[in-house]
């Protein structure tokens, strides 16, 4: 009995869950029909709240989760990033290996890249050579905050850059102010302390300070004169790398026409000249006399007056930054060299037995639009017809007083007063420049002539070796510092050789 009430008790419960479930349902889905959305609407405060502290609930502990696997895949990239850093450097390292490899072994032809398919040659006077090398593919990550300023700087991927620390601020100021009233926009000083980088603020001119960098900053700070100016080739390397050409420009120059309207840019590197007529600008055959020989007396020679690298347009091309690794490399290591004898070696010496030139493309500027000092002070202001030309720049190379000289030549041609040039001496003061070129000339030939001795062993050195050595060391000299003199330089050495040398070089030198 008992279990028959249990049982009919049990399934009457049974039933009427089974009814309850079933009304549940059904209001259940009435419900989902009427109200799609749910039954609470927005107004109602207290219960929106409490979903959104459950959805907040929600959003916790997920944040939670993938923070950790951003952190997590942070360190993963680091590693990898750090990891990535070590093979590159591998590889350059490995690249490095390779080209001193094949340069040692002269491997010349592993080296000749075929470019393209052989090309049928055109009639006669119709070939021409290729001369202008693509530019490389531009790489922002070398240095991204130059690559924003380059953007807003630069016209048509190209720009003047001139380095400056405090001690040329008066000379900048003369600088930017005739690139301004050109109306050139885009230059960019790359200031080496903060105080040029104030100056530059306060004027409104472009500027660029570097990222820190110890190797080269105290180079920058303590550094002499050619450490500081060889800096700019290193420097210069991350322009070219971001894709861009560089119109590199000393300070001791003057604007007088947009440059960007007078370049030809079919070169690795189109170069104002320290040379002062057609020939010495541009090359000449300089013939070596020698009686002895009798019949083979006369001795051919190539000659060109160095290439100025205090102003010089250079295409972002792997010659290009080939010559501006080569220079820093050479300068960075002793014998200590002046930057523009480095500069003009690597670009004008052949590949020869142990060497391997480098094979850019140059160009020499017109020496009447860029202008040296020697040519504006020694022939222009001279001539009537040659002074009623407009030059683009004047550089001020060749003389010490450059501030005076700088002044004077806005004077002359911005202001058109007539007589501002007329109270220089061509050169400089002679006794003045005595004691200042000694210097120079210590300071300069102790990389070339007295460290390698080769002078001092002159007698077992062929003759046109010491020729070649004596022009340079004296070249170099020349453009700095014109005052050289015959005394000086027999002071410096007192050797008869010298004497002979500098004999020749003045020879060569009097046109
Ligand atoms: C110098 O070279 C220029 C350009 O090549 C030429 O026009 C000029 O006649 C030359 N001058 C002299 C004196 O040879």
């Amino acid at each position: 009995m008992a279990s028959r009430r249990e049982k009919s008790g049990q399934s009457v419960l049974g039933s009427r869950i089974a009814v309850a479930v079933g009304i549940g349902i059904l209001v259940g889905c009435v419900c989902a029909f009427l109200f799609p959305h749910g039954f609470f609407s927005p107004p109602n405060p207290s219960l929106q709240s409490r979903r959104l502290v459950k959805s907040n609930l929600q959003i916790d502990s997920s944040s939670c989760d993938s923070s950790e696997r951003i952190s997590m895949l942070k360190s993963d990239i680091a590693g990898l990033s750090e990891k990535n850093a070590e093979l590159m450097k591998q590889v350059r390292e490995l690249n490095d290996k390779l080209r001193l490899a094949e340069q040692g072994k002269g491997h010349a032809q592993e080296q000749v890249v075929a470019l393209d398919k052989p090309q049928k040659v055109g009639p006669f006077g119709t070939v021409k050579g290729l001369r202008t090398n693509p530019t490389v593919m531009a790489d922002e990550s070398v240095n991204p905050r130059l690559a924003k300023i380059l953007t807003e700087v630069a016209v048509r991927k190209e720009l003047i850059v001139a380095l400056a620390n405090s001690n040329v601020k008066a000379m900048l100021e003369v600088w930017f102010t005739s690139i301004k009233r050109v109306g050139i926009t885009n230059y960019l000083v790359v200031a080496l302390d903060d105080g040029i980088a104030e100056f530059c603020k306060s004027n409104e001119v472009p500027f660029y300070k570097r990222d820190p960098d110890e190797d080269i900053d105290s180079v920058a700070r303590g550094g002499g004169n050619h450490a500081v100016s060889g800096l700019k080739f290193r420097i210069l390397r991350e322009f070219l790398q971001l894709g861009y050409s560089v119109l590199l420009s000393d300070v001791d120059i003057v604007y007088l026409q947009n440059p960007f309207d007078h370049l030809y840019r079919d070169s690795d590197v189109e170069s104002m000249t320290d040379g002062h007529n057609n020939m010495t600008a541009y090359g000449y055959n300089d013939v070596f006399d020698e009686p002895k020989m009798g019949w083979a007396r006369y001795a051919h020679t190539m000659r060109i007056w160095v290439y100025n690298s205090g102003f010089f347009y250079i295409r972002p091309t792997i010659p290009s930054i080939e010559l501006l690794d080569r220079v820093t490399d050479r300068l960075a290591r002793p014998p200590s060299a002046w930057d523009q004898a480095v500069f003009n070696e690597e670009l004008f010496y052949p590949s020869h037995p142990g060497y391997v030139g480098l094979y850019a493309a140059k160009r020499t500027m017109d020496y009447y639009l860029f202008m040296n000092s020697k040519v504006l002070f020694k022939t222009v202001r001279k001539d009537s017809n040659l002074k009623k030309f407009k030059p683009v720049i004047i550089h001020i190379n060749y003389h010490p007083d450059k501030l005076p000289r700088m002044k004077a030549v806005v004077e002359f041609y911005v202001n058109g007063k007539q007589d501002a040039l007329e109270p220089f001496p061509d050169g400089s003061d002679w006794d003045v420049s005595l004691s200042e070129s000694v210097s120079t000339v210590k300071s300069h030939s102790c990389g070339n002539i007295i460290q390698d001795g080769s002078l001092k062993e002159s007698q077992h050195v062929p003759r046109q070796l010491l020729l070649q050595t004596s022009s340079l060391s004296l070249a170099q000299v020349g453009p700095r510092s014109v005052k050289l003199t015959e005394p000086t330089v027999q002071r410096v050495e007192g050797d008869q050789v010298v004497g002979l040398l500098y004999q020749l070089f003045w020879l060569g030198l009097d046109y």
